[in-house]
């Protein structure tokens, strides 16, 4: 694996790759990474793509100071990992890298509806920060299929709206399958701050969705929703949403439609640690 601080060096190499494996595979990180992130690798790696991965903390898209100091950082395990995985290339940049004017002179997009529900409204900013940051990369690595990960779900919309913003019509988005610990736990970076009880009970937002998904038939949404709020909240939780939304659009949903792709999603706390999980149900 060839490790890149410079975007200039970067390009430089990906240039000079024409002819060759030449067809990009990009899985942009924040670092801490995991089994999941290490499956987008393989999932790269199998379409034999010359495999880019980046690890770069955004500060831009933190809007909680604390969640951006704690986020767990833990390069040089990454590093193993993405040594195991046979990853080609890791883009390892300093923020003068990404920002060379600053954040506040490099691009920033407009997500509208997607920025003002679930996400966007509980973390003001968060996807003006992902847009930059991406925009940024893509303009860095230039990759023929980027691979991002169900579990940010409203993160993948935004990017495929970023996407079509950039007008790159010929980039390919794959959306990969959450990987889940034993008890259905989505596979997360915060997973890693979870103290022993709070790891126990933090697979009840998934046996939430399960129930969502399980209910569709023979309950009202409205109800479901009760439930697992007071499910959530009783386990320790503060719970942010609930919802349930067409998957194709993200538009919420009171009730239940089975004419319409549904996603549920749900996002709560424990402690100062937010977890968000997701799960289509038809
Ligand atoms: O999902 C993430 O890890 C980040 O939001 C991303 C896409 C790497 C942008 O910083």
């Amino acid at each position: 694996m060839v490790i890149f601080k410079t975007a200039r060096e970067l390009r430089e190499y990906l240039g000079m790759q024409d002819g060759k494996k030449s067809t990009i595979g990009f899985i942009p990180t924040m670092g801490a990474l995991h089994a999941g992130h290490i499956s987008l690798i393989e999932r790269a790696k199998k379409q034999n793509f010359l495999t880019v991965c980046s690890i770069f903390l955004n500060p831009t898209q933190f809007n909680d100071v604390t969640d951006f100091e704690q986020y767990p950082v833990s390069t040089d395990n990454d590093i193993e990992l993405l040594l195991k995985s046979e990853c080609d290339v890791l883009f390892l940049p300093s923020i003068n890298e990404i920002y060379p004017e600053g954040p506040q002179h490099t691009k920033t997009y407009d997500f509208g509806y997607l920025d003002t529900i679930l996400e966007g409204a509980n973390r003001p900013g968060h996807f003006k920060g992902v847009g930059q940051v991406v925009g940024r990369l893509f303009e860095i690595v230039n990759p023929d299929t980027l691979f991002l990960g169900q579990k940010d779900f409203q993160q993948c919309m935004v990017i495929t709206r970023l996407k079509e913003m950039l007008g790159v019509d010929q980039l390919k988005i794959d959306i990969c399958p959450t990987l889940r610990e034993a008890d259905g736990l989505a596979m997360s970076s915060r997973n890693r701050r979870l103290t022993e009880p709070q790891r126990t009970i933090a697979a009840v937002i998934y046996q939430c969705l399960v129930s969502i998904q399980a209910k569709q038939d023979s309950a009202s949404f409205a109800i479901v929703k009760k439930e697992c709020f007071e499910l959530l909240n009783n386990k320790g939780f503060t719970t942010e949403y609930v919802a349930l939304a067409d998957a194709r659009t993200l538009e919420l949903m009171d009730e239940y439609d089975r004419t319409r792709p549904m996603v549920t999603l749900i996002a709560a706390k424990i402690g100062d640690i937010r977890l968000i999980d997701n799960l289509m149900i038809n």
